[in-house]
């Protein structure tokens, strides 16, 4: 136990004791995403901030956004308000947001010397601005739930710096996997490095679980996938640190799309594994479940539908996952900026209102 008056202490760790699938009265829950343009007090902050990455690059107000959510919803985690794009910015490529049209880089990757002219950013120095909002977000919450912490995986990164932005077809992405294997391993390898560092640093800063978001690992082949977002994956996971204040900080690899290779993904060394809404808990758990929790899947569209909807979603949801520790209730991706706040609430309150009963005296293991 940790001592009460210690800036360790924690009155909420079911998301902690869920992702290492230790006993617990109820499945936790949190959103993707869940501070974000559905919520108008988010709009107004990001408002007062100029833009969205000033938001993120605004300590107070980064902290601010970071705990709207908790203000309203019974939520069992804080997740750092940030983007996965901001270690590309901090290695020169110049991210900025077009109204309405996603990330995009000044000066994407296009030549060799591109690529091998890149440098592992320090965390210390020009990603200060996330480590910042870290220690800030720790002590505003005060224990009340676990902070997660997060990074892109080195393959998401890489198509992003590739592409210029968001795509389609990673037309230049997979022309160099497929035509130069050996330099895009070269760029894997110093995001793999840049990411460590990344993710140290936040646990250092305070961040009390880690993940991972492989979100373009599903465009991948069977063999791509653990050559390019699987191995480096790995060697990350090898090199973070995993106890922190006594206590172990879980680490949750998310592949979206990536439902037919969880067994490879199980092979990260993730505590836990994020699954979209096309993959059954049920069958995820039979396949993997004896190694890794899985958090996830309600299909985030579902949240479109009125409460008594969502309620019986929710149901499915846990009746797949069934009895017993080890899954973390979660949208199968982030919530959409359309999605009425008063649907995300009916989704927690049933969760809350129908998980006990898959655990404890009621769990069937
Ligand atoms: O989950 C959370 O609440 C934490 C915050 C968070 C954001 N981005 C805030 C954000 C997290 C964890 C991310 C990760 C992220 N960013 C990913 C991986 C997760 C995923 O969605 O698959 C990716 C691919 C990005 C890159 C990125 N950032 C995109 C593609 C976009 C545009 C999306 C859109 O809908 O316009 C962003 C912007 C972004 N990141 C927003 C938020 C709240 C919306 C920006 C705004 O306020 O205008």
């Amino acid at each position: 136990m940790t001592d009460d008056h210690t800036p360790s202490r924690l009155d909420n760790d079911l998301l902690l004791r869920a992702l290492l699938r230790k006993p617990i009265p109820r499945t936790p829950v949190w959103m993707m995403r869940q501070a974000g343009r559905y919520l108008p007090e988010y709009r107004e902050s990001r408002k007062r901030a100029g833009g969205f990455l000033d938001l993120c690059q605004n300590t107070e107000l980064a902290c601010e956004v970071t705990l709207q959510p908790l203000e309203r919803y019974p939520l069992d985690a804080a997740i750092l308000f940030s983007d996965i794009l901001t270690i590309p910015h901090a290695m020169g490529l110049g991210l900025y947001f077009a109204e309405g049209e996603g990330p995009k880089f000044e000066r994407p990757l296009r030549t060799e010397a591109d690529i091998r002219s890149l440098a592992v950013p320090d965390p210390a120095d020009s990603l200060r601005y996330v480590t910042d909002a870290v220690s800030m977000i720790r002590r505003e919450l005060k224990g009340r739930v676990p902070l997660i912490g997060f990074s892109g995986s080195p393959w998401t990164l890489a198509t992003y710096m590739i592409e210029g932005g968001s795509s389609k077809n990673f037309a230049h992405t997979k022309a160099l996997l497929y035509g130069r294997p050996d330099l895009m391993h070269q760029l894997l390898e110093t995001l793999g490095k840049a990411v460590t560092a990344y993710l140290n640093a936040q646990v250092e800063a305070g961040a009390q679980a880690l993940m991972i978001f492989d979100t373009w690992g599903g465009v991948l082949t069977p063999a791509t996938y653990r050559e390019f977002s699987v191995g480096p994956a790995r060697k990350i996971i090898a090199g973070l640190t995993r106890k922190r204040d006594n206590r172990t900080v879980p680490v949750v690899f998310f592949t979206k799309n990536g439902g037919a290779w969880l067994e490879e993904a199980a092979t990260t060394g993730a505590d836990g594994l994020g699954c979209d809404w096309t993959q059954d808990l049920g069958d995820a758990r039979r396949r993997v479940g004896h190694r890794v929790s899985l958090q996830g899947n309600l299909d985030p569209s579902a949240l479109y539908a009125p409460p008594a909807a969502i309620r019986a979603q929710v149901a499915e949801v846990l009746a797949s996952y069934g009895h017993g520790s080890g899954h973390v209730f979660n949208l199968g991706h982030g919530i959409h900026p359309e999605v009425n706040p008063d649907h995300a609430a009916a989704m927690i309150e049933a969760v809350h209102a129908l998980s006990p009963r898959y655990h404890g005296d009621h769990a069937g293991d």
